[in-house]
């Protein structure tokens, strides 16, 4: 019960590392409360952690809209009487090279990735001042090296890595009890991948599923669980002197 008396909000729960996430997070004993765009999928994630005996709350919730930010973080104050870990998960990750992404496609990943993580972090910042807390913001390895089908997405991931470092600066300067780190998963197996996939031509599919697995040191793409349990510990007070942190999750895909 390592989370046992923590409130633990998870975007975009509803399916895939965030599905697994709001399960380990219940297991250990943390009170979840499961947001995602995705109402009936947050109900069906919390449904299954509160038949499992753990305790969820699933919520309708949009990263993208400021004031849905601010009502959300206050609707949780009210209900749960704090919130100890925010995981900044929801995200959308379409296809797209340098020269087939519009503008518009362009600014729409970074509206989900980039402003949905830093509205969530800085209510969340606000909310847990008093008392500390962990805020994790899940990026991605192509946050750290780039992919050329993905030039928006691989952008937006960039952008959390390091708005993650000046948050946890922040909040170390100010001296709140306020962890921010980032998560770096490789390639999961995960409904996102399955419907990146479909996107692309049959050919353009066989070589993105050959050129990951060929580049992927232990064999296999990742679980869901296994990023999950490094949410876990970077949720956990085992983490507490982790701030400003990247934790890669790859089967050594980018070492
Ligand atoms: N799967 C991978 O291989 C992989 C690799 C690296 C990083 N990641 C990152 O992990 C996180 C989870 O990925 P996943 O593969 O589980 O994705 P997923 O598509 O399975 O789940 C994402 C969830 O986010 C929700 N969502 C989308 N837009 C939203 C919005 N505006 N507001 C609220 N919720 C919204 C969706 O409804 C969905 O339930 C993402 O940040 C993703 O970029 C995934």
């Amino acid at each position: 019960m390592r989370m046992s008396g923590k409130v633990a909000l998870i975007t975009g729960g509803g399916s895939g590392i965030g599905e697994a996430s709001c399960q380990r997070l219940a297991q250990e004993g943390a009170t979840v409360i499961v947001t995602d765009i995705n109402l009936d999928s947050a109900e069906r994630v919390a449904d299954a952690i509160n038949n499992e005996g753990g305790q969820a709350c699933p919520k309708y919730h949009d990263v993208t809209k400021e004031k849905a930010w601010v009502a959300l973080i206050d609707e949780v104050i009210d209900q749960f009487a704090g919130l100890d870990v925010l995981v900044n998960n929801a995200a959308i990750a379409p296809t797209g090279s340098v020269e087939d992404t519009s503008l518009d496609d362009w600014r729409s990943v970074q509206q989900v990735n980039v402003e949905g993580v830093f509205m969530g972090t800085r209510e969340a910042v606000k909310a847990m001042k008093e008392k500390g807390g962990s805020i994790i913001n899940i990026s991605s390895d192509l946050g750290i090296i780039g992919e050329p089908t993905m030039a928006a997405y691989s952008t937006s991931k960039g952008a959390i890595r390091v708005f993650t470092k000046a948050a946890a600066l922040h909040c170390a300067r100010e001296g709140y009890a306020i962890r921010v780190n980032s998560v770096h998963p490789g390639f999961i197996d995960t409904p996102a991948v399955t419907s990146t996939v479909a996107e692309m031509s049959e050919d353009m599919a066989k070589a993105f599923r050959e050129r990951i697995l060929a580049g992927i040191p232990m064999g296999r793409m990742g679980r869901p669980l296994d990023v999950a349990n490094g949410i876990l510990f970077l949720s956990s007070d085992e983490s507490s002197y982790m701030t400003g942190s990247e934790l890669v999750i790859d089967g050594g895909f980018i070492a």
